[in-house]
């Protein structure tokens, strides 16, 4: 088993990007801006689920809901973008001492972190902002407003419990 810590993630994400940008220019090049800010790559440096970073976890969701959205005729752009920001929240989760103050559990508070982050470094549309805010649902109430804000609720699960498998499948190996 491979050393996790802060370098470990940030060698990973950039790997999961560099395949990514080989394997599918046109999505690289909507997420380009983003996933090359520096406040987004801080994102490399937080542990998600097991070993895989919060970066590397926005990047799976965004790809797979990207992929989804172009295959239905739906707003792959705006699904692209926001799944890439939608868990910019900035701390380790896991931690009870916390570098920043969060209002309440991380589950119902960490759409709203991500949100404010994400609107003070880019311009997001009512498309963008609801799919950030909505992404827990239905562990937060207020239903999405979008079918991309829907489709991002269950990119986000499964991406979670396939990271989570896929940590467990390699330390078998
Ligand atoms: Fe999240
Ligand atoms: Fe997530």
């Amino acid at each position: 088993m491979k050393k996790i810590d802060a370098v470990y993630f940030e060698k990973r994400a950039n790997e999961a990007l560099h395949r990514i940008k080989q394997e599918d220019k046109d999505f690289y090049h909507i997420i380009e801006d983003i996933v090359n800010h520096p406040t987004v790559r801080q994102m490399m440096q937080y542990r998600q689920h097991y070993d895989t970073s919060t970066f590397e976890h926005c990047l799976h969701v965004s790809y797979m809901s990207y992929r989804f959205c172009k295959k239905h005729h739906l707003d792959y752009v705006s699904m692209a973008r926001a799944a890439m920001l939608h868990d910019l929240f900035l701390y380790d989760w896991r931690k009870k001492q916390r570098d920043v103050e969060i209002d309440g559990l991380h589950a119902f508070a960490h759409p709203k972190i991500a949100l404010k982050n994400a609107s003070q470094i880019f311009k997001l549309n009512e498309k963008e902002k609801d799919i950030i805010a909505k992404h827990m649902w239905p562990v937060t109430l207020p239903l999405p407003r979008y079918k991309e804000s829907f489709i991002i609720t269950f990119a986000d699960k499964y991406s979670a419990l396939k990271e989570s498998l896929d940590y467990y499948l390699r330390r078998k190996c």
